[in-house]
């Protein structure tokens, strides 16, 4: 043994405690090193036969060694306890079920609204879309209604700070689309609409409607009722029953209401359509002169058919719900059944 054998000897073991893999491989260097059969205690007996003049030198370096052993093994210790050794990362078995995520459901309003597009598309009826904020010219005065109805009153109408309000119909969509588009028109226009009702079973601070919007030369009454029947034949069933009942807006003369035949008891009565028969699902008639002079278009040219209808009336019809708040209040057991 000399002083040169056992630099070597220490570089050796340096690099076998680092190159140990985890805490089984670290403790095998360990052993051969400074175990009791172990290289070190074994150096430190021939301690007696190296020449007198060199042996405190090669007593120093042993002990030397045997300390920077210790401090690197320590070291090593603790940094395979906080990493995983890849041993660990072996045990996660890959044949256990994965957590399931749970796959999103399409809202029934946004069901119906995709469905109310694909029928009126079907029809030749393209997408038109308008902003939720609007100007009182878009909601009221381009649509007719004088100075003083009662539509435009702040008990009824959610009024922003600069004038502007929160659109109480989608009929807007009409200003802003004739604005923009030359006749002919075939348009729909689905949308968010506010009011400032009290939340009951069936009503809603906010609500959707879907717009319709045809005008051409010589659009009549027939046309709506005919267009209304297909949409109702294809959104309610078949045998769904479409009737017009005399009524009024300001830009629309003359105006209907349109009722479609009870989804649920066929016409017979029950509590959905309270006993009547029919489920009230929009407001339509043929777009009054003032609306089209508004817009800029002429009177003698063109003649049109206008409809809005309550998308949550109709998914209530649709799907059985009792009351109108449950589609508002996002609760995942309520609305993934539908
Ligand atoms: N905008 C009307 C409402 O919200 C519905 C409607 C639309 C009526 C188009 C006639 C024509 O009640």
């Amino acid at each position: 043994m000399n002083i040169k054998n056992i630099t070597e000897i220490q570089d050796q073991a340096l690099q076998e405690v680092e190159a140990a893999s985890d805490a089984d491989a670290l403790e095998a260097v360990r052993i051969r090193y400074l175990g009791r059969k172990g290289l070190l205690p074994d150096l430190m007996k021939q301690l007696k036969d190296v020449e007198p003049a060199q042996r405190p030198e090669a007593g120093k370096r042993l002990n030397e060694l045997k300390n920077a052993f210790q401090e690197r093994f320590e070291a090593r210790k603790t940094e395979l306890e906080k990493a995983p050794s890849p041993a660990d990362k072996t045990t996660f078995d890959v044949t256990l079920p994965g957590s399931w995520r749970g796959l999103g459901k399409k809202h029934p309003i946004t069901q119906l609204m995709e469905r109310a597009i694909e029928i009126f598309h079907s029809l030749g009826f393209t997408v038109a879309d308008g902003p939720d904020i609007e100007t009182a010219f878009h909601n009221f005065d381009a649509l007719n209604h004088p100075p003083g109805h009662p539509a435009r009153d702040e008990t009824d109408t959610f009024y922003l700070s600069d004038g502007d309000l929160l659109r109480t119909h989608t009929s807007p969509v009409q200003v802003r689309y004739m604005l923009a588009h030359k006749p002919p028109v075939r348009i729909i226009a689905p949308g968010r609409c506010y009011r400032r009702d009290t939340p009951d079973a069936t009503h809603s601070a906010n609500f959707h409607q879907i717009e319709g919007l045809y005008v051409d030369r010589q659009v009549s009454l027939a046309d709506l009722k005919g267009d209304l029947t297909h949409f109702a034949h294809e959104a309610m069933g078949p045998k769904t029953k479409v009737r017009f009942r005399p009524h009024f807006f300001p830009f629309t003369e003359p105006s209907v209401e349109v009722d479609f035949s009870c989804h649920v008891c066929a016409g017979d009565g029950c509590r959905v359509c309270k006993q009547s028969g029919w489920i009230e699902i929009a407001g339509a008639g043929i777009v009054d002169p003032n609306v089209f002079e508004a817009v800029g278009y002429d009177t003698r040219e063109v003649t049109g058919y206008a409809f809005g209808m309550g998308l949550e009336r109709m998914a209530m019809v649709l799907f059985g719900i009792t009351d109108i708040r449950h589609l508002y209040e996002n609760d995942l057991r309520y609305l993934g059944q539908f």
